[in-house]
């Protein structure tokens, strides 16, 4: 096995051993602040990510539907999110995980710090296939997530899914 293979090996496994430990974590409690805020301190902990948290599509009165802010690990970040807009919100227009290696290259980015350089973001369903929200990670290299992050947090937002949606 060669470098890049067993790293890529040694992250399915520390991806296996934290879903497991999430199935854990969620499975009493179905309040949507709580599970989420205790996810994002997890995959924090687990994989010492930049910026991890959720953006929740919301609609308030007299406006349209939008991603706020919902519980986070990291620096302090922007506030809503319009659809179609930035990675999150490309990602909720197009129902798809979104993989960034290189955030300036992605058209409409946006920068909530200058310090991310690459990021991935997963859209969460609820059962009847909705989008209730996306998971969002920054990290500060270039080219940190691929497939094997985005098919393990598309794993961890169908678990949000069971529990909360
Ligand atoms: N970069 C995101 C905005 C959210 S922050 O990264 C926390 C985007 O382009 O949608």
């Amino acid at each position: 096995m060669d470098k890049e293979q067993s790293s890529i090996y040694d992250k399915e496994r520390r991806y296996a051993s934290f879903l497991s430990d999430v199935v854990l974590l969620i499975q009493d409690e179905h309040d949507e602040v709580s599970v989420l805020a205790n996810v994002a301190a997890a995959l924090k902990e687990a994989f010492g990510f930049f910026w991890v948290g959720f953006y929740l599509v919301k609609e308030k009165e007299g406006s349209e539907q939008q991603l706020y802010l919902g519980p986070f690990q990291g620096p302090t970040a922007c506030y809503r999110i319009r659809y179609g807009k930035g990675v999150c919100g490309s990602a909720w227009k197009q129902r798809q995980s979104l993989v960034v290696p290189d955030v300036e290259e992605f058209p409409g980015h946006i920068a909530c710090s200058s310090l991310s350089r690459s990021e991935i973001v997963v859209p969460i369903f609820t059962k009847e296939g909705g989008v209730v929200g996306v998971l969002d990670i920054d990290s500060t290299d270039l080219a940190t997530f691929d497939d094997v992050d985005r098919e393990n947090l598309e794993q961890l937002c169908r678990l949000l899914t069971t529990n909360l949606y």
